[in-house]
């Protein structure tokens, strides 16, 4: 059974290896992957920056993002064969601290969390998998190979809810929101956003091409001359980018009350903190990083997705590469929103079939 392998640490080590058939234990789901998708942080991993391997060993299958039919079902299961699942990225922390002991791995207090295909457990690029039907979400048969993007619209998912609960702090009614970002979580942000919000502006570099065009037809606005050419402020920022200057100009966007969401992860060095410090203490402003999604978020973004426009869902995986192919999929393209591996060709018959 094949796997896309690396070495966390050190570049250049991205492998496809062969390895040993899963054998579930009790309670756990055996799965065939469908689709796995690649995403910033599989590719700060690749370039050595980010990443640790399942403990005693050197090396971890990559993958996060997946779509995956069950193949086999423990005793009592709620799943049946042929159903489809997208399993979630997090595990709680051995100890647990008190988020992780409710579920809410995603919050965990003392760093001893796992991650698929990140963090001390193999992700899900390969060919078949154990998984604890517990970290299982269901994907309905109508989602199909969207479901890969399940993990992504997790974390937005979790974003919106918890820019709710800070909004809920005050009567507040947000009637605007700017998305910095047309990658997939800033395109997945807009969709959540256009369910709080009136209008919708999504900001991005590129000028032509699919980010705009699928901005616009989710009905939000594109911008791609910077933040000072919007002359507005809004009632929510979600930035997704990880620019360290857009992140201290994102508070000036903002209308008193407004909260900035920090959903782009952003490399070191940012400065200028006092005075951006000052501004968000003098207008209640709110602005919070997010990270990660627990099972109700999944259970949530797994609905929106089944709700969504899927031919708008499927322009946006505007880069599918077999996996025959799959050093391909991790070339950087600077343009493209989503590349996703196909273990399985949609429509090819099931293992399990
Ligand atoms: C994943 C998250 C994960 C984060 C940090 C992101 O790409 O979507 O689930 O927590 O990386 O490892």
């Amino acid at each position: 059974m094949i796997a896309v392998c690396i070495e966390p640490g050190s570049s250049d080590s991205l492998r496809l290896e062969d390895r040993t058939e899963p054998a579930p234990g009790p309670g756990d789901l055996l799965v065939e992957v469908l689709a796995v998708g690649i995403c910033g942080t599989d590719h700060e991993i690749i370039e050595g920056d980010f990443g640790h391997p399942p403990p005693g060993r050197d090396r971890l299958v990559l993958g996060h993002e997946a779509v995956a039919r069950v193949l086999g079902t423990p005793e009592g299961s709620r799943f049946e064969v042929g159903d489809l699942v997208a399993p979630i990225v997090r595990r709680p922390d051995p100890l647990p601290c008190p988020p992780c002991a409710v579920g809410e791995w995603d919050m965990c207090q003392n760093g001893r969390f796992a991650e698929a295909g990140i963090r001390g457990l193999d992700g899900y690029a390969t060919e078949r998998l154990a998984l604890p039907e517990e970290f299982a979400v269901p994907v309905v048969a109508a989602t199909g190979a969207l479901g890969v993007l399940v993990e992504p619209a997790s974390v937005v998912a979790k974003a919106w809810e918890h820019i709710l609960h800070i909004g809920a702090r005050a009567v507040w009614e947000p009637k605007t929101a700017l998305v910095t970002g047309a990658g997939p979580i800033g395109l997945l942000a807009a969709l959540f956003a256009l369910d709080h919000c009136e209008q919708v502006y999504v900001l991005d570099r590129v000028a032509d091409g699919t980010k705009p065009a699928l901005v616009g037809d989710l009905g939000a606005i594109y911008q791609h001359e910077g933040l000072t050419a919007i002359d507005q402020r809004f009632d929510v920022v979600i930035e997704c980018t990880g620019d360290t200057g857009l992140m201290l100009e994102a508070p000036e966007k903002t209308r008193p009350n407004g909260i900035v969401c920090l959903a782009g992860v952003a490399g070191e060095g940012s400065s200028g903190a006092a005075g951006f410090a000052r501004d968000m203490v003098l207008e209640n402003r709110t602005m919070f990083g997010t990270v990660n999604a627990n099972r109700r978020h999944y259970e949530q973004a797994a609905r929106v997705l089944a709700a969504a426009d899927h031919s708008w869902l499927e322009r946006m995986i505007d880069r599918r590469v077999p996996i025959d192919d799959w050093r391909d999929a991790f070339r950087r393209e600077p343009d493209a929103v989503k590349t996703v591996i196909e273990f399985l060709p949609p429509g090819s018959p099931s293992a399990a079939s």
